[in-house]
């Protein structure tokens, strides 16, 4: 017995060692952490379960024999964070690069079994060259079963990537399938193919950090949701993530106790609702204004600022906000916020998290450009998911609403459940200025003042349609609220809607087909 002991302690320990002391210290050198030290980092202490520490490759080709690859180069177990069960896997880089081979890709598919039949998230910390050469179609035919379980665990369990290292080719398609991807500065490298390949297949020039840095994927590409300074504050960004959202579709998020009254007056709020209409404002001060205790974590904030999308807390009750921001190209929404959008917006109705919608929107950004890119179908996207989700959704029309982004901001007629509107909304087809030019473009013209003649239908307009009136009459907005009310009508209308009511359903189907 004692020399089995001895023998599992001995086993234990090599394994322990990952690729051994001197790639550590590598690792080490380029500011990155251990594997394990990342685990330690991310969850509770003392709580990782670690399964599959003796998992060894079979795969003797290509040198493979004389390796002792420790883990297979993955490290994979079950741990808790903030008191509630999570799966978590990270992949070794010091143990032949991360490199995914067919032990290392069962370790994390056993893993993502496990999640998905005890119906918690899993995190995956990725540092990995992606497929392992020297395995060749088991390799690739390994990745294809992590890619199958991140498909199926979709809208089950929340998924969360963590890019923590050169991830190239197999070892971003799986990220790309979860719901966020969280990135670290200096140190996180994301592509299908490197700057080398590229170079001899295209000619162009480019490095690391230009082609899949955490800038580039945080402001350009959209690929990655959350941008941090250093791993320990990625981790505490998935720690807070994780606070708003249940473990499973069937679970509603956790409610936290609030501190902050529910009938706070917004001050900052009559101030804004006061600004000239083409002045524009940061619609976050809006957000913070209603939320507990100005708490917001922004998704996505560097990608279409247009459109603000993230997590707070009404009265301790987690909810997701869309909110157009004026303050960036107008608050219209163009591809990249319908996007966006449309994902937070599918995320929130998977996972019954109620969705909050500020509307201050001019329409959609017109152009050539955002024509020929696709606006009709990407905008589109947005539209579908709000008619898709049942949820409860309330919206709020601060300004503007109009034209076909009054329909899709979560309006009455999509299927939001109380729509409010300020007394500065302005809810029409089009605004005064150009409505005028269209409707009068002949009398205009004929007019002895032209000017002045737009300036009255201008007028004429503005007072008929540049306001909630209409919209009030006809029932499309429920209540015209003083703005300093806001926090206080929105915790009324989620509390209404949250516990149990039956919610609407769509007809049979298979599944929708959603404008991809
Ligand atoms: C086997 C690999 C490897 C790979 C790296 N290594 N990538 N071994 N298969 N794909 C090994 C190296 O030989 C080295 O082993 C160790 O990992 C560390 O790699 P270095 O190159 O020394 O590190 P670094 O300079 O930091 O560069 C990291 C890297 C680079 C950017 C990841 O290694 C690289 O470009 N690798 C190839 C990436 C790639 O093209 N992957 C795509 C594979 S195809 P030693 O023993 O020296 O420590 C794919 C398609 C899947 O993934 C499709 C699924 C649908």
């Amino acid at each position: 017995m004692q020399t089995r002991i001895k023998e599992l302690q001995e086993r234990a320990q090599r394994a322990l060692l990952g690729g051994g002391p001197e790639r550590q210290r590598s690792q080490k050198e380029r500011g990155k952490l251990l594997a394990r030290e990342r685990i330690d980092a991310l969850l509770d202490p003392g709580t990782f379960q670690e399964m599959g520490l003796l998992v060894k490759t079979d795969c003797a080709d290509f040198g493979l024999k004389d390796k002792e690859l420790a883990g297979d180069g993955v490290v994979t177990g079950l741990g808790k964070i903030q008191g509630r069960r999570v799966a978590v896997y990270a992949q070794d880089f010091t143990v032949l690069g991360g490199t995914l081979g067919l032990a290392h890709a069962h370790k994390i598919a056993r893993l993502m079994d496990t999640a998905l039949e005890s119906r918690i998230p899993v995190i995956g910390l990725a540092d990995s060259g992606g497929a392992r050469i020297q395995e060749g179609v088991m390799s690739l035919g390994g990745y294809a079963e992590v890619f199958y379980r991140n498909v199926q665990a979709s809208g089950v369990v929340p998924q969360i990537s963590v890019i923590l290292g050169p991830c190239a080719g197999g070892a971003v398609y799986s990220p790309g399938l979860t719901d966020f991807i969280f990135m670290v500065e200096g140190i996180s490298h994301m592509f299908i193919t490197g700057p080398e390949v590229i170079r001899q297949a295209t000619g162009e020039v480019t490095d690391f950090e230009t082609l899949g840095g955490a800038a580039v994927h945080a402001e350009r590409s959209g690929v990655c949701h959350f941008n941090s300074s250093s791993e320990e504050d990625c981790f505490r960004t998935i720690r807070e993530l994780l606070s708003y959202l249940p473990l499973h579709c069937a679970e509603m998020p956790p409610t936290v106790a609030s501190h902050d009254d529910p009938r706070r007056a917004g001050g900052r709020l009559e101030e804004i609702s006061g600004l000239h209409p083409r002045k524009p404002f940061d619609v976050k001060i809006v957000i913070r204004e209603v939320l507990d205790g100005g708490n917001f974590l922004e998704v996505a904030k560097s990608y279409a600022p247009n459109l603000v999308v993230g997590f707070g807390r009404l009265n301790g009750h987690s909810i997701g906000v869309v909110a157009n921001n004026s303050s960036q190209q107008a608050g219209s929404l163009d591809i990249h916020a319908s996007q966006k959008g449309a994902r937070f917006v599918r995320f929130c109705d998977a996972f019954n998290i109620p969705i909050v919608t500020l509307v201050d929107v001019p329409g959609y950004w017109p152009g050539v450009s955002e024509e020929h890119g696709g606006i009709i179908l990407h905008g589109s996207k947005l539209l579908f998911s709000y008619c898709e989700s049942t949820v409860p959704k309330v919206t709020v029309i601060l300004r503007k609403a109009y034209g076909g982004a009054y329909d899709v901001m979560g309006s009455k007629h999509i299927g939001a459940d109380i729509n409010f509107a300020w007394p500065t909304a302005e809810i029409a087809v089009m605004g005064p200025e150009g409505a005028a030019q269209i409707l009068y473009s002949r009398e205009i013209s004929q007019a002895p003042d032209p000017q002045a003649y737009l300036n009255e239908k201008i007028l004429a307009y503005r007072e008929h349609f540049a306001s909630p009136w209409v919209a009030a009459q006809k029932g499309y907005v429920d209540e015209v609220i003083e703005p300093s009310r806001t926090r206080e009508k929105l915790i009324t209308a989620i509390e209404f809607l949250l516990p149990g009511n039956p919610r609407r359903q769509h007809p049979s189907k298979k599944h929708t087909n959603v404008p991809l």
